[in-house]
């Protein structure tokens, strides 16, 4: 087959209308479409539409209308070639050699592939057989069954060939289209014994099929092969059906398969839709986009399923949509579970579905192990990555959670993702940090010195531990956490009446090197006479590196909120961000006078 006409589809599936339109003229969105004075008629009002979803303009004022080549030919006064060509510099795209040639008529092959779907619908309804059998057992009914066109490929070698033939269809083309295959003994039809999944484009062309084996045969899907009218990579399973759902629910749950399209379209789940048994790709990402910004991916909850998310993530979000990641708690897939717990229960979990950079993050923590610290490290420079991909905004809430969930200073990580991005002579922060090394001991102002400070006077006078605890004093050094955390039951073992613990117990609970950065604390600091004393200091000095820090990390949302772009939204910010600094510089002044 020749390319053309398929050719022009793919570029106009790789473009988007108010893209081109928008470089040329000031589009404002109206309600559904987009909206501007005309610029094929003078006009005082805008009546010039253009409509996303169905990537068209129209001027209600001077009746001129079209897809986008043809505004691009309008506009710039060009003929068809010129225009296609022009499209194609512009984005990228490679000509192919033959579009200069004669238009292939594409509708013949369109013709031929919808005689076979009805061949294969008349198959399934007229009588018993075992496709009806199979696809009655999956739950499915007469109504599905008519509504996504589902057919039967009868258990011959020629029930499809012999019918088209006698339609006048040629074997040639039955061949170019995937139906038949050629062998020895000469043509035999490709799908036998098999339940028969039309796939029809947005525009209500039938353009392939998939068949699934009635049991366990192999292959379990079968497709038909790609040909220029079937392009895998170009299309979604039943958008042509479920399109005005998605675009009416601002929402589209991407599963994996055909059968959990129907399953969860006849529980009442009409948003739906499938790639055609590959990952996502780009174009896809696009089509869907024309129906809605917000996508929830529902995966086979195997491993593969979720690298299938992980994979379709960047796609998805590539092509500007917001992802979500649904995840089955009961079954194999979403068919599986909606079948067993209904509908209602379908939607909660889409409630519950968490937004992809959650999963990413989420999914990077296997095989870590987060009580060792160096884990805790590795874990968020793996992250870093993820981090850098995100918006100023997002970046800073994932920044604040995973701060929160370790329990380690916003700022740190923040200097990690920026020394990703700059130069690795930043990215120390974490490490400096965290790891019981040498260098923190040299700097006399380190949290773990502080940390240590409090743990030494509990060692001496367990009553401390509760009174750290009250006080809502956090560990968030590793050899502060575990030193803690091995001081709370000694505490609560030893007997009435003793005030101090056992610090050779504790040595032996940690490694060298901590032990020896503990011994080292005791050899130098000095508690005094007046533990309370003591213990008051070390609170004010904690509390105001605490500031510090803060006032650090306010410093930082404070340029990120800067440099973003102009919005209603950002004066407040600032505003609020620079509410925030005062009162913080308050509170640091009054600890300085105590
Ligand atoms: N697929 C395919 N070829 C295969 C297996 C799968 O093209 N040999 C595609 C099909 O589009 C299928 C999708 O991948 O719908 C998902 O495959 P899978 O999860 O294995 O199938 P299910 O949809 O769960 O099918 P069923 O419920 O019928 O077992
Ligand atoms: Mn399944």
């Amino acid at each position: 087959m020749a390319f053309n006409n398929n050719f022009i589809d793919d570029l106009k599936s790789r473009i988007d209308i108010v893209d081109v339109i928008g470089r040329e003229l000031p589009l404002k969105k109206a309600g559904s479409s987009y909206k501007c004075l005309c610029p094929f008629h003078s006009e005082k009002t805008p009546s010039f539409n253009v409509n996303q979803e169905h990537q068209y303009f129209h001027c209600f004022g001077c009746g001129e209308k079209g897809d986008v080549i043809r505004f691009v030919e309008r506009y710039f006064n060009l003929d068809f070639m010129d225009a296609v060509q022009k499209l194609c510099e512009e984005y990228n795209i490679p000509m192919p050699e033959k579009i200069g040639g004669s238009k292939t008529d594409y509708s013949k092959y369109y013709e031929i592939n919808r005689k076979a779907a009805m061949f294969f619908f008349k198959q399934l309804t007229s009588g018993p057989n075992p496709g009806y059998s199979y696809i009655r057992k999956r739950g499915l009914t007469d109504q599905t069954i008519v509504k996504f066109g589902l057919g039967y490929a009868p258990d011959r070698w020629d029930a499809l060939l012999q019918n088209l033939k006698g339609q006048g269809v040629s074997e040639s083309d039955m061949l170019k289209l995937g139906l038949i295959s050629k062998g020895k003994r000469g043509y035999y039809d490709k799908f036998r014994n098999r339940v028969i999944f039309p796939i029809i484009d947005v525009r209500r062309k039938v353009i392939g099929f998939g068949g699934r084996a009635i049991g366990d045969f192999k292959p379990k899907y079968l497709n038909s092969s790609e040909s220029d009218i079937f392009l895998k990579k170009n299309n979604l399973y039943a958008l042509n059906i479920t399109k005005k759902d998605i675009a009416d629910q601002d929402r589209v749950l991407m599963v994996e398969g055909y059968m959990d399209v129907i399953s969860l379209y006849q529980h009442g789940i009409r948003n739906v839709t499938a790639s055609l048994g590959t990952a996502l790709t780009e174009n896809q990402g696009r089509l869907i986009r024309r129906y809605t910004n917000n996508v929830v991916l529902s995966y086979d909850s195997d491993a593969a399923g979720v690298n299938a998310a992980l994979r379709g993530i960047g796609i998805i979000r590539k092509a500007g949509c917001s992802v979500r990641v649904l995840q089955i708690d009961d079954g194999k897939d979403p068919d599986e579970f909606v079948r067993k717990n209904g509908k209602d229960a379908f939607e909660k979990l889409i409630e519950k579905a968490v937004p992809a950079t959650d999963f990413r993050l989420k999914n990077l923590e296997q095989g870590f192990d987060f009580s060792t610290d160096t884990q805790i490290i590795d874990y968020i420079q793996r992250c870093v990555p993820i981090l850098q991909g995100l918006s100023p905004v997002e970046q800073n809430l994932y920044v604040r959670k995973l701060a929160e969930k370790f329990n380690i200073s916003e700022y740190a990580i923040q200097s990690e993702i920026r020394a990703g991005t700059e130069s690795a002579e930043n990215a120390a922060p974490i490490r400096r940090y965290r790891t019981a090394g040498r260098e923190e001991r040299k700097d006399q102002g380190t949290e773990i010195r502080m940390e240590l400070s409090f743990l030494i006077l509990c060692i001496e006078n367990k009553g401390y531990l509760r009174r750290i605890e009250e006080d809502g004093v956090p560990f968030r050094t590793g050899i502060g956490r575990k030193v803690f955390a091995i001081l709370k039951p000694m505490s609560e073992e030893t007997t009435v009446g003793t005030m101090g613990l056992d610090e050779e117990q504790v040595f032996r609970a940690l490694d060298p090197e901590e032990e020896r950065l503990l011994r080292e604390a005791m050899n130098e600091i000095r508690i005094g006479p007046d533990d309370e004393k003591f213990y008051l200091e070390c609170r004010t000095a904690y509390q105001l590196n605490r500031y510090r820090e803060k006032k650090v990390e306010l410093q930082n949302s404070l340029k990120v909120v800067e440099g973003m772009d102009d919005d209603p939204g950002k004066e407040l910010e600032m505003e609020r961000i620079a509410g925030q600094l005062m009162e913080l510089e308050q509170k640091i002044q009054k600890l300085r006078e105590k």
